[in-house]
């Protein structure tokens, strides 16, 4: 028996489904390189590459490197080389068992390794594809006798996973038929981004936060995840989607969790999955009242898109977490395309002071809450805004503000897979989608779906590319003697 050199840390068989789609390309690829380049990958790592067009080894090299040269930020000419003498690649069918024995074989051929056992599959593949597939991997050599993945085998999934909380339920027990939860890395590519990341840098490893995150000193919460950008020519894609699929049960909700949670236990990593999930779990259900949508004008005229679409583009939601520390507290989400400029923020409002001792009227009306602003993207940064005295007056108030930005630090990488690919080799799940979490957001935003249903072409609100939405949004806020809060930076 060969002896494997790959440690029990790290996978060394990166196994790629989907291996000419664009994700492969334009996500997973650059992410390979970005590690080639600072030397992270593990030495031994081969990558195989599995899909349905017929090609060599020569081929997906020549295929990988055009696309690292279209996708990659940087290009190491050394390290290209280098990646490219890892890639191998095998044609077959996703749903033959055959073909995927064959692909084994080939794999167990070319590595040191006596087994399969330590393998990083990658599924950028739909999701009826994915279901297929990890069927039929159970009964080839890559599970073990009894149909289950080997224990240090991981799984990197894209989303969608799932479409309603029914389907992402029997999507969830298939994968969990093959691979314990712990093996499994569903990606939200909002938490390959630094700075989403780092809202949990900002609030547990700075004291001076937490005491005042709860119910007791913030008003609301708002989170803005605007697109200007509309859908792109991907009418086919969008039309089975819309904004509710696409960004808010995933993206949004991931990072209402972070702003929202609990600290997790120390060194734990699940303890961070749990407390998200509580999060989840804490929702209170949506009636429509709690949300908007809108669609912005010319949609229906996009490629692929039918004429009398209801396919929401938009949407805002008054959200309430029921425990005792966000009790009372709304958390306004919105999110959208065709809006007139692209940001992610999450604002958080705190409350006003209780008294103004200022005296006169006009100083008091000045006074403003203060406002945290975490800018995820672009043009990264925290500020926060206070109430100052002007200079020249005794009791004039002004609002200004503390900020930083985050290319202060260092370069910011507003999506970097590298570190989600990272962290799937090196075995931490923490920051990825657990199949519990998977459902509660699904059902959390069931009615919003059911919604959808009842929506004709009379009663979904327009809005006109390049504004701030529909006004049904503003109302929203309105009605609880609130407005959205101006993303910071420039418009
Ligand atoms: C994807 C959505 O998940 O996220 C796209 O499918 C959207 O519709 C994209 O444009 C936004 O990501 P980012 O990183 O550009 O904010």
């Amino acid at each position: 028996m060969k002896s494997c050199p790959c440690g029990n840390d790290h996978p060394c068989m990166l196994l790629v489904f989907g291996a000419s789609g664009d994700l492969t390309k334009r996500k997973l690829l650059p992410a390979l390189l970005d590690l080639e380049t600072r030397a992270a990958l593990p030495p031994e790592l081969l990558v195989f590459g599995f899909g349905r067009s017929p090609k060599d080894d020569d081929g997906w090299r020549r295929e990988a490197e055009l696309a690292l040269r279209e996708h990659a930020r940087d290009i190491d000419e050394a390290a290209v080389r280098r990646l490219c003498q890892r890639l191998h690649y095998h044609a077959g069918n996703y749903t033959s068992a055959a073909d995927l024995t064959a692909l084994a074989e080939r794999m167990r051929s070319r590595s040191e390794c006596p087994a399969l056992g330590n393998t990083l599959f990658y599924f950028a593949l739909p999701p009826s594809v994915t279901e297929e597939l990890v069927l039929r991997l159970a009964e080839t050599p890559f599970a073990t006798e009894e149909g289950r993945a080997h224990p240090r085998q991981r799984a990197l999934m894209e989303k969608p996973f799932g479409r309603d909380l029914e389907t992402a339920r029997r999507m969830n027990r298939r994968v969990l038929d093959l691979f314990d939860e712990r093996q499994v890395y569903r990606v939200d590519h909002y938490l390959a981004k630094d700075t989403v990341r780092n809202l949990m840098v900002f609030r547990f490893a700075n004291a001076i936060f937490e005491p005042l995150w709860n119910r007791m000193h913030i008003d609301n919460v708002q989170i803005t995840v605007a697109e200007s950008l509309t859908i792109e020519g991907r009418g086919g894609y969008y039309e089975e989607a819309g904004v509710v699929r696409d960004m808010i049960q995933n993206h949004t909700l991931q990072v209402l969790a972070l702003v929202a949670m609990d600290p997790p236990l120390a060194g734990d990593e699940e303890s961070i999955r749990d407390r998200k999930h509580e999060v989840f779990r804490a929702l209170r259900p949506l009636y429509p009242k709690d949300f908007v949508y809108g669609q912005y004008r010319g949609y229906r005229e996009e490629t692929g898109v039918a004429p009398g679409s209801v396919v929401p583009t938009y949407a805002a939601l008054r959200v309430h977490i029921d425990n005792w520390r966000w009790q009372g507290v709304p958390f306004y989400l919105r999110s959208g395309k065709g809006l007139g400029r692209k940001v992610t923020e999450v604002a958080i409002q705190f409350r006003t002071v209780p008294l103004c001792i200022f005296g006169s009227e006009e100083a008091c009306a000045a006074i403003r809450p203060n406002v945290l602003h975490l800018r995820i993207q672009p043009e990264e940064g925290i500020s926060l805004t206070f109430n100052a005295q002007k200079p020249g007056g005794s009791d004039l108030v002004g609002q200004t503000k503390l900020g930083f930005r985050y290319d202060e630090l260092g370069k910011v990488t507003a999506e970097s897979y590298a570190k989600v690919v990272l962290d799937a080799l090196r075995g931490r799940p923490a920051l990825f989608w657990r199949s519990d979490s998977v459902e509660t957001a699904w059902q959390f935003v069931e009615p919003l779906l059911d919604f959808e249903k009842t929506l004709s072409p009379d009663s979904l609100p327009l809005y006109t590319v390049g504004s701030a939405g529909p006004e049904a949004a503003d109302e929203l806020l309105q009605r609880d003697g609130r407005n959205w809060i101006e993303p910071v930076g420039k418009p």
